[in-house]
Parts: C-alpha cells; structure tokens; sequence
C-alpha cells in the first residue's frame, strides 16, 4: 500500500499508540494535543514502547508533534481522533478539522461507545467519515472495527481497511453504527452474566474468572463461537440454547449488585475493591501478566504460529 500521511489528534494512551502503528508501517504521522505535558512526551513514549517490544527505534523520527490542530491535519490522507470520550468535544473537533482537510481525506473517531453518526453528523461531506475503534494497547492487540455510518462511502471503507491491514492490524467491518458495536457487545453479554452468577450466590469473583480462563478462554484465541457451534454441531448448539438461554441473565439494566458497589465506593483498582480486593501488588502483578501475555501472543503472530494465521 502507497504511503499515506496520517494524522492522529489526541497524544494519551491511544492516540499515542495509534499514531506508533502508522509510524512503524513506514506512514508520515503528525499527532496533536492540547496538553503540553502529553504532546513533549510522545516521541518518548513511543520509543520507550519500541524498545520493550524490541522493535527499530526509526519510527520515532516518522512521528512529528504538532502545537496546531491545523497544521497537524493540513495535507493528511486520513486523520484519526483519540481525545476524551465526549461528544460535544469530538463534534467541535471536527468542524474544526473539516476546512483544514482536503474533500477526500478520511475523518475517523476512536471512540469506545459514543455512535459514529452522531458525532459525524454535522460534517459537511459525511461519506469520508467512519470509525476505527482499535484496543488498548494499539500496538499489541490486533483488532480495529471499522464502522460505517449511513454515510460512509464503500471506497473509505475499502481504503481504511486496507490502510490498517497493511500496517499489520486485524480489521473488522462494522457494517452497522450500533452502540458497543461488536467487541464490546460480545465483551459485556459475558460480563453481564459473569456479574449475575455472582449476584446469585452461584460462585464468588474469583471463580467465574478462574473458570473462564480455564475452559473456554483458553481456546478463544483460536477457536471463535461460531467456529465452535459448528465444530460441535449447530443441533446441539440448539438443544443447548433451549435449555440454558431461559435461564440466563437477560435485564437490559445494569446489574442492581454492580450499582451497588459503584455507590459504596467500590470501584475496583481506583479504591482498592471492587468485585475482589486489590493492594498495589497485586494490581500491579496482574498489570505485568497482562502485558507479557499480550507480548506473547504478539511474538507468536510475527512468528506465523500456524493455528493463528491459516484459518
Ligand atoms: N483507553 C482505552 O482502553 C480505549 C480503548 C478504545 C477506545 N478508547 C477511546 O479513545 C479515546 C481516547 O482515550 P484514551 O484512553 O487515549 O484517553 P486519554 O485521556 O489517555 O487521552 C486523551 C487525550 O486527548 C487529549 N485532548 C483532549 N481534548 C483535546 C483536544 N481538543 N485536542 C487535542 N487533544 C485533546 C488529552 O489531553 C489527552 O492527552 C476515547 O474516545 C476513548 O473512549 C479508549
């Protein structure tokens, strides 16, 4: 793929990552943020990043900060916003950007839950704008939705995908602007039932995530659902659906045991309990094992683990 000039608003813990894949796939990127604190740091970050991964530190030099929004965004093929999650800022953000960027660049927003059409709907030329939700961090999970709106023109979807493709992403086409779009749907219908089990009495926090990460979890990085209801046959998927769905948590609120919590304080890492206990140590140590599991796993991919790549 041609060598695109990216541009990435936003320098905190996405947008800095996001703005660290294009660099690395060879791409021109400018970032930009209005907190200088976070701008001075980027290149560094950056680098501190490359080199716990082992990886060519010549990708910083690809990454120009910028103090001006326009100037960051003037001449990109395609800009991608990673600010606050708040929808008034994103809208503004835009009608700021729109006069600086030419008709065809690529508009994109990385927000986890806000829908895309609202936050695109007041640009002039709505068929360039799209979504790129990626996962934290950018440069060790593989996944980007790629989420059209009503709008979004099959060509930026296309060149999007292939954008992202070639910088070594896994995309995915979002055909539909719908909240949570499809990791985090997929994400929260297990973790609704995951609060409900403990809400029952049926297991304690520690067992629905022992469990998890004994069974299922363990072959889910190569064995999705549906691969799995065929592999098992969808009549017994079926058979199982009738018995197990009636029973399973299905409120369209959130659980009353988790807005519990909330309102006693308990919000897990932040005060130190939130489902289980948590000193500094142990949120610590399950900080590191996630990261060097996530390190791992990328290892292997750059390496073809055969499982991984032919299905
Ligand atoms: N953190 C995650 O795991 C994750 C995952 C997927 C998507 N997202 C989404 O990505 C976006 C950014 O999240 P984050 O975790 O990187 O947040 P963050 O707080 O680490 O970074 C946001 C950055 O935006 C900057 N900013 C605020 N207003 C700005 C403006 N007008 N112009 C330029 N910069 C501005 C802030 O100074 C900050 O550096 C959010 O929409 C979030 O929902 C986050």
């Amino acid at each position: 793929m041609a060598k695109a000039r990216v541009s990435v608003v936003g320098a905190g813990l996405m947008g800095h990552g996001i703005a660290q894949v294009f660099a690395v796939a060879g791409h021109e990127v400018t970032i930009t943020d209005t907190v200088a604190a976070s701008l001075n740091t980027v290149k560094d970050r950056i680098a501190a990043n490359l080199r716990e991964l082992g990886e060519d530190q010549g990708a910083v030099a690809r990454v120009r900060p910028c103090t001006d929004l326009a100037e960051a965004v003037r001449g990109a093929d395609y800009v991608v916003e990673a600010v606050s999650e708040d929808l008034a800022l994103k809208q503004k953000l835009f009608a700021t950007i729109e006069p600086n960027v030419r008709r065809d660049t690529i508009l994109a927003s990385n927000t986890s839950v806000i829908p895309i059409t609202s936050i695109m709907e007041g640009l002039a030329v709505r068929e360039r704008a799209l979504g790129t939700h990626w996962w934290n961090p950018p440069f060790l999970v593989p996944l980007v939705e790629v989420i059209e709106t009503q709008w979004t023109s099959p060509d930026a979807v296309a060149w999007i995908m292939k954008l992202h493709e070639a910088a070594g992403k896994k995309p995915a086409h979002v055909k539909k602007d719908v909240p949570g779009f499809i990791g985090n749907r997929l994400q929260h219908a297990l973790w609704r039932e995951a609060i409900s089990l403990v809400e029952h009495g049926i297991c304690d926090a520690e067992t629905v995530d022992a469990v998890i990460k004994a069974s299922f979890g363990r072959r889910l990085p190569v064995l999705g659902p549906l691969e799995n209801a065929d592999l098992v046959g969808t009549d017994l998927t079926l058979a199982i659906h009738n018995i197990v769905l009636p029973a399973i948590d299905g409120r369209p609120q959130p659980s009353p045991y988790l807005q519990r919590l909330v309102a006693d304080g308990k919000l897990g890492f932040k005060s130190g309990e939130g489902f289980r206990k948590w000193s500094a140590g142990t949120q610590a140590a399950l900080r590191a094992k996630v990261t060097q599991h996530l390190k791992l796993m990328h290892d292997l991919e750059k390496r073809q683990y055969p499982s991984m790549e032919r299905v």
